[in-house]
């Protein structure tokens, strides 16, 4: 049987993962989130004390073990879902995730994991480099100032102290890096269908996706 797959990419705080979340659950398929193992690889190099500059010092991937269970991320064993959302990695899985030694390898497991499984991932290049045959490319968009007060109400949803313009300074920041870096940097597939969520509820937006899935059933 062909499985099916849904790849959802856009900036930080474009409500990717709600949606993507939402999206799995109504179809009942596996929800994969990507920059999830960028920041675990992230804090992994943290707790090896390694240099972040260096882009030869992340051979350890190789032997790490990355598994998905539940929307949880699981890492050599350990949950590490709640501990990678904390600033300290938000401010450096950019540069990890830069590195083009560190998104080989990564990018090579989420594809081994998306094998023969419907699944809907979400991250910054799963339409274009992860999964580039997927039969449904979205691209959520949303301002910055949308995009930080999301992200505020979340910390604070997750007992994480920010302000909203650190935090929008931050996404600014990342965007800057993320959509400029060399090597896959974040823009939308050319088969992708854009949707600014900015004015949309988290609802508005699944419903689009799933009557466009639907569609073609
Ligand atoms: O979605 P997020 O904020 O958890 O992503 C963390 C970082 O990982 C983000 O700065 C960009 C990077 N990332 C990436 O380069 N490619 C992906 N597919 C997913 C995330």
């Amino acid at each position: 049987m062909k499985t099916v797959q849904i790849a959802i990419d856009g900036p930080a705080g474009a409500g990717k993962s709600t949606i993507a979340k939402r999206i799995a659950e109504s179809f009942n398929y596996v929800y994969i989130d990507t920059g999830a193992m960028y920041r675990a690889i992230t804090l992994k190099a943290m707790r090896l004390n390694l240099d972040f500059d260096d882009p030869d010092g992340f051979g350890f991937i190789d032997s790490t073990d990355f598994a998905y269970h539940e929307g949880k991320l699981i890492m050599d064993g350990e949950d590490v879902s709640d501990r990678i959302r904390s600033r300290d990695i938000s401010n450096n899985v950019s540069l990890v995730s830069s590195y083009l030694s560190v998104r080989k390898k990564t990018v090579k497991r989420q594809q081994e994991i998306a094998q023969n499984i419907n699944v809907v991932m979400d991250g910054r290049d799963i339409g274009t480099n992860v999964l580039v045959n997927a039969q449904y490319k979205f691209f959520l968009t949303a301002s910055v100032q949308t995009r930080a007060r999301r992200r505020y109400k979340e910390n604070l949803e997750r007992g994480i102290m920010s302000t909203l313009e650190d935090l929008q300074r931050e996404i600014e920041m990342r965007d800057q890096f993320d959509s400029t870096r060399e090597h896959s940097p974040l823009k939308a597939a050319s088969d992708a269908i854009v949707i600014d969520t900015s004015n949309m509820s988290i609802d508005e937006v699944v419903t689009i996706i799933k009557r466009k899935v639907r569609e073609d059933e």
